[in-house]
């Protein structure tokens, strides 16, 4: 299957507060906003927000489920996303401290793994996230007057996924998805995709003595990671590949209006999507003005009073 998938496709997070996490993104990070909808499953309005870079392309795409609205809180644990990396020149890391210091951003000081400095900090629902110093990523950071292009976030880098114990979920890496295990450094296994480096790389971070975090869409956990594939025809191989080693859980392909996923529990409890990247963002807007009102599934067009109404009013960049 190492030919179909081309690396991460997005990453998919639950928070708390809407307008605290539009403010996050956009203002503090820097992010372009790619899309307003809302989650499209179940009937409960909550809000679906998308941030991206400059071309909103797949593998730079952060999303966010606000569910304080709803009342539901995750816990985090093993058997999740534990961090989300994002790709910025090395150079820019300096910037980057100052911003949060200046925000109060809660963040560490820049650590080093895989021979690559990097800098953790933390979301407000207390997500953790890390900017990774990387100069081979050419992928077109969006720019806003505080962060400019030269230090603004380029795409995703590493997903680094927290497991109790790895050897069936390291071979689910290699043989059912194609990676290639390409480094061990201490708790953390590293495991890269198609051209490898930013946007294609997994980070195992063995924690035997962590429980089990919570699996359901809630406050301050990750949901699930996708990889992307191109089109129907490369998803249905990929299903039926994964069928024919015995990971039947895999579900049927969901039309998420810019790319159609399946999703598949990884044996140390992770949820992933694998997601296509012929439709895009452009589908239902014009691509030089994504994000910048809500947009709603066909199916959901004739309650859009009623959704609208039960949502935490927003204003966006
Ligand atoms: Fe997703």
């Amino acid at each position: 299957m190492a030919h179909l998938i081309s690396g991460l496709h997005h990453l998919t997070s639950c928070v708390a507060g809407a307008q605290e996490d539009i403010d996050f993104f956009t203002k503090i990070i820097g992010q372009r906003m790619v899309k307003q909808t809302v989650l499209f499953d179940g009937t409960l309005p909550i809000y679906h927000l998308y941030y991206g870079n400059a071309n909103a392309e797949p593998g730079s795409i952060m999303t966010t489920f606000p569910f304080k609205q709803a009342g539901i809180y995750g816990r985090k644990g093993s058997g999740q996303v534990k961090v989300t990396g994002y790709s910025v020149p090395t150079a820019s890391l300096g910037f980057w401290v100052e911003r949060f210091r200046q925000y109060n951003v809660p963040h560490d000081p820049i650590a080093e793994r895989f021979g690559q400095k990097y800098l953790r900090f933390y979301h407000p629902a207390g997500l953790e996230f890390e900017m990774i110093g990387d100069d081979n990523d050419d992928r077109v950071p969006w720019s806003t007057d505080e962060v400019p292009a030269e230090v603004g976030v380029r795409g995703l880098h590493t997903i680094t996924l927290s497991l109790r114990e790895t050897f069936e979920s390291e071979r689910f890496m290699i043989e059912a998805l194609g990676f290639r295990k390409t480094g061990q450094e201490g708790a953390y296994t590293r495991f890269e995709i198609g051209k490898g480096g930013a946007g294609c790389t997994i980070d195992f971070l063995h924690e035997p003595d962590v429980p089990a975090g919570s699996w359901t869409f809630g406050v301050g956990t990750v949901h699930h990671v996708a990889f992307a594939v191109r089109n129907d025809e490369e998803q249905a191989k990929v299903k039926a590949f994964l069928e024919g080693l015995g990971y039947t859980d895999v579900s049927e392909s969901k039309d998420r209006n810019y790319f159609h996923s399946i999703y598949v529990r990884m044996p140390g409890g992770v949820l992933f999507e694998i997601a296509t990247t012929d439709i895009g963002f452009a589908t239902d807007e014009p691509a030089d003005q994504l994000g910048k009102k809500l947009l709603l599934p066909p199916w959901f067009e004739h309650r859009r009073e009623e959704i609208i109404s039960a949502l935490e009013p927003i204003s966006v960049p």
